[in-house]
């Protein structure tokens, strides 16, 4: 049985269970540096109040100062017996210096507290992941770069469509990771309002100076209604959200990687660093970091959906319910920091196959829409009767085991005899690809511009 620090009304010491259930410095340990960086804030503010007296600020701030560099060399161990991270540093601050640090909680509850710790840890890795996100995009745009030219089938339902570029596949990419980003960041201006000087759900009667603490802990302003402040997770479902959005590109991206990586396609050759063998089947190299990071997007989404239901039936203000906020978003954090990690790295060993590319392009009369368009500007004939021709050319072609771009003129006569020679142009499969030069497009020359669009924003919005 241990006494409670942060009761005056519950004379019974807790039992082990509560505790087991109730503590959880096990995990919030992780939040040592907000909760000092914003004790440091809040005490600088109740000093130039005149709330506390300076001299109590400097030993409160020596103290924590002191505090944060014990945790961080390992002296102070928070591998104890506290309620939580804020009763354990409140707790040895005040063992160190005395009645000054029974002076900080002043205007200040756990409630204002731990929404404020957590706000300050969201903030500082959304900012993190969105500068993952841009060295992932530079990681794109270099790969892109070098394939502009570079054949493959695009597909629709996994089935071979058109032909396009490679550098057009690594831009879709790119375009998706941007948006990530731009999540990640419009969430941090949302969100970039203090709750510190909110107390238990009320406001205090002590004359604080909200904008004072706000300052100095990067916030833009307090914010306006602390009732809704202390009740307030929405910063960190934005956090989980935009993490799920990010780990589903990544999962879509790891899954071509798959496909690309296996026997049947051998598009992609991934580095040995970033394959595994199998304990039984010695030729295996298998596909371990995609999987992973393929997998690790279930979890991040139970995250997200953990925390909306936890919040979804509270009244206002703080329940404890809302402790059990804290562990899925760590979790999220973790997992997303180091799968862009790991994508980046993978992304930059892997070996393009640019001929099985170009090889796979001979397989599915990938130019059998250019030869509908040819028919309908050549010909003047409408579009629903070229689609009917093309789809005998593409019968013909099967019957002798060709693609459509390898049959002759004198074939392809016999079938529409207004085809010219002209037609052959128009059925190789890089024209197909360069031929798509609307906005957007696969045309290698609208895949640079997308190219130097999104260096140019990186530059000025970076
Ligand atoms: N450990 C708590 C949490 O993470 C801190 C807030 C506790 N507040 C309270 N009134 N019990 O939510």
């Amino acid at each position: 049985m241990s006494k409670k620090i942060a009761s005056a009304r519950i004379s019974e010491a807790s039992s082990e269970l509560l505790r087991e259930l109730n503590n959880s410095l096990p995990f919030d340990k992780l939040l040592f540096r907000e909760d000092i960086e914003g004790s440091l804030a809040h005490a600088f503010m109740l000093s130039s109040q005149g709330i506390i007296s300076n001299d109590d600020y400097i030993l409160i701030e020596r103290g924590l100062k002191e505090i944060l560099s014990e945790i961080e060399n390992g002296t102070f161990s928070l591998d104890r017996d506290d309620e939580d991270i804020h009763m354990a540093i409140e707790g040895y601050l005040t063992s160190k210096i005395g009645d000054a640090g029974k002076r900080l909680h002043t205007a200040r509850s756990r409630n204002d507290q731990v929404a404020l710790d957590f706000r300050l840890y969201v903030q500082k890795n959304s900012l993190i992941l969105a500068k993952l996100l841009i060295e992932n995009i530079k990681t794109l745009i270099d790969i892109a770069s070098k394939n502009t030219t570079t054949l493959l089938p695009g597909m629709t339902h996994l089935q071979h469509a058109q032909p396009i570029n490679f550098g057009y596949h690594m831009m879709a990419y790119a375009s998706m990771f941007k948006r990530d980003y731009e999540r990640f960041m419009s969430s941090y201006e949302r969100n970039n309002y203090s709750p510190i000087g909110c107390a238990a759900l009320a406001g205090t009667p002590h004359p604080i100076d909200r904008d004072i603490t706000a300052k100095k802990l990067g916030f833009k302003e307090p914010t306006l209604n602390c009732l809704d402040t202390v009740s307030d997770r929405d910063f960190a479902l934005e956090i989980l959200f935009n993490i799920s959005t990010m780990m589903m590109h990544i999962s879509r991206l790891s899954e071509e990687l798959i496909l690309w990586s296996s026997s049947e396609f051998r598009w992609i050759t991934l580095d040995d660093r970033h394959a595994t063998g199998s304990s039984i089947m010695p030729q295996k190299k298998n596909p371990d970091i995609p999987e992973l990071l393929r997998g690790k997007t279930g979890r991040v989404n139970g995250n997200l959906v953990g925390l909306l239901t936890v919040m979804k039936g509270l009244p206002l203000a703080y329940n404890k319910d809302m402790q059990e906020d804290k562990e899925g978003v760590f979790d999220s954090v973790k997992t997303a920091t180091l799968s862009l990690k790991v994508l980046n790295e993978m992304m930059s060993l892997t070996k393009v196959n640019v001929e099985n590319m170009a090889r796979a392009c001979m397989v599915g009369h990938l130019s059998a829409t250019d030869l509908a368009d040819y028919l309908v500007k050549k010909a003047g004939i409408a579009f629903r009767d070229a689609y009917h021709i093309v789809g005998n050319v593409v019968n013909m072609a099967e019957e002798q085991g060709v693609d459509i771009s390898e049959l002759d003129v004198k074939q392809l006569q016999s079938i529409e005899p207004r085809i010219q020679a002209d037609v052959l142009e128009v059925l190789n499969n890089h024209n197909s690809m360069n031929a798509r030069t609307s906005k957007g497009g696969t045309a290698t020359i609208r895949v640079e511009e997308q190219i130097e669009w999104m260096k140019s924003w990186i530059e000025n919005y970076n």
